[in-house]
């Protein structure tokens, strides 16, 4: 039997939690939003063609804020295919996917449907095939009161009120070569900023996100941000980041230990902006936007076989193992540990493209379902919000190809906003049953209201419309003694611990 231990103290947090750390991401590709969001002839979809089945799961997963419309996808998106009578959108090419783009949804339908299951809009401008001039008509367009060309055009297209997305992309991995419209570092960050101050200028309530890395593997990480920080760092609020993980070798024990790997990447990407704060003597503090991140590696083989220019090909459709389950509870943590920096991050994707909820392609009958990576997120979405505390964790760790010391507990406490509550997250990923103390300095702790786990499972077994075994049941394997809380946890497991605490 593993031991291991955590301690909270009550003085010692991290930061509140920002909201938007529960954010998600729907691209225009694949089935994301034809046959995902959006299917009109789906037996449960409202009368703009929304499925209710599928606004019901995102509301039950929790998301705070969906960024929209891509990725790769915006890099050669006109937004203005997107308004007007459905029947007058142009048909094009998306040459990100190599697929067919309907404009059947753009911003008015999106921003309903995010009105509708209550989520904010992170909106994106194109810096690939476009750039500071679309980018300035776009933010016109959408939270401009009226009174001018940009603002009355949507109004007579039935939005009398403002949008007022708050969050803005300038572009997307725009250090990529596969981007349409790649860039060096200085060309991007040269135009980003000139962009980010005139849609500042139209309208100087919003928040930017400047393009980080694709990801930290990146030939150029490092270089890109320090370039892009240095041209931009007065105009933007935020660095993107984005990283996906997968187990292609088969290799559990170095596949739940990549939140070594996401936990590194932050470190550093903080230290660079801190770097460049210095350099310029600022007085601002640049924070992160973890705005993809996920296990996407599932799919790989079965998109090659995909043809070309297809309306909506079921592309990236990852099917969750209970391995996914506990890596996705690990990086979730990871997340929260760094909420002082990161405000704001999007579990990409949300439906069918590696996506949290999915549904059948060419039917119109069946309900979505929940994937095993749902629960985690759900969880951590509902009682992962408040203040995160520092964890001190005491655990033996191991060794694995690509990591030298992998504790084998991944833990972290997260006290209510209204202070009624401690819930503790954790991932056992040893293989042993592991004795887990928890006490605390400065919090009292009363009964447990839950003992949640997901434990016992064939690591890889996944859900289906069929099944939803894998998923969060309740443990009784706890008590409560003189103020600590001691619990056992299963073998590779993910756990959700809810502690009163008296005032
Ligand atoms: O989320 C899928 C794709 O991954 C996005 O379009 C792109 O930004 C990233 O490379």
């Amino acid at each position: 039997m593993q031991k291991a231990s955590l301690r909270i103290v009550r003085d010692m947090a991290i930061s509140t939690v920002d909201k938007r750390l529960f954010g998600s991401f729907v691209e225009h590709m694949g089935r994301a939003v034809y046959g995902g969001i959006y299917q009109p002839d789906h037996v449960t979809s409202d009368a703009d063609g929304f499925r209710n089945d599928v606004k019901a799961l995102v509301k039950e997963l929790g998301v705070t804020l969906v960024r929209y419309p891509g990725g790769n996808f915006l890099s050669g998106y006109n937004w203005e295919d997107g308004i007007g009578p459905k029947e007058k959108r142009p048909v094009r090419t998306d040459l990100a996917w190599r697929a067919i783009e309907t404009n059947q949804v753009g911003i008015h339908e999106f921003a309903n449907w995010a009105k509708d299951v209550g989520v904010e809009v992170n909106m994106a401008v194109n810096m690939g095939t476009r750039g500071i001039d679309e980018a300035r008509q776009l933010v016109e367009y959408c939270n401009f009161d009226s009174g001018t060309y940009w603002s009355d055009k949507r109004i007579e297209n039935g939005q009398k009120e403002p949008f007022g997305f708050k969050t803005w992309c300038i572009g997307n991995e725009m250090d990529g070569p596969w981007q349409i419209g790649h860039k060096t570092a200085d060309e991007y960050g040269r135009e980003a900023a000139e962009t980010a101050k005139a849609m500042k200028l139209v309208d100087d309530s919003i928040e930017l996100v400047v393009c980080g890395s694709s990801n930290s593997h990146m030939p150029t990480f490092g270089d890109w941000e320090l370039t892009v920080l240095d041209h931009t760092y007065d105009y933007v609020d935020y660095l993107s980041l984005h990283q996906y993980y997968g187990n292609p070798a088969n290799n559990l024990e170095d596949y739940l230990a990549c939140s070594l790997d996401m936990d590194e990447f932050i470190k550093g990407v903080v230290a660079i902006c801190d770097t460049v704060k210095a350099k310029k003597r600022s007085k601002k503090q640049m924070n992160l936007s973890f705005d993809e991140w996920n296990i996407w590696y599932h799919s790989n083989e079965q998109d090659k076989q995909i043809k070309p220019w297809l309306i909506a090909p079921p592309q990236l459709e990852d099917q969750y193992n209970f391995e996914d389950v506990l890596v996705l509870g690990t990086l979730l943590m990871t997340l929260l540990k760094h909420a002082d920096r990161i405000k704001i991050s999007c579990l990409a994707q949300l439906v069918n493209v590696i996506a949290p909820i999915f549904t059948e392609q060419d039917d119109n009958q069946s309900p979505a379902w929940r994937q095993t990576t749902f629960y985690p997120f759900m969880q951590a979405a509902k009682y992962g919000k408040g203040t995160v505390l520092t964890p001190l964790v005491s655990c033996d760790s191991y060794q694995t190809e690509s990591y030298d010391q992998v504790p084998y507990l991944e833990t972290i406490a997260v006290l209510s906003e209204d202070e009624s509550e401690v819930t503790i997250f954790a991932v056992n990923r040893s293989r042993e049953e592991m004795a887990f103390d928890v006490d605390s300095l400065g919090l009292t702790f009363g009964e447990v209201l839950e003992f949640s786990h997901m434990a016992g499972h064939d690591i890889k077994a996944v859900n289906s419309l069929s099944s939803d075994a894998i998923k969060p049941i309740a443990s009784d394997s706890y008590q409560v003694a003189d103020g600590s809380l001691r619990v056992t946890l299963a073998g590779l497991s993910w756990n959700v611990i809810r502690v009163a605490v008296k005032s």
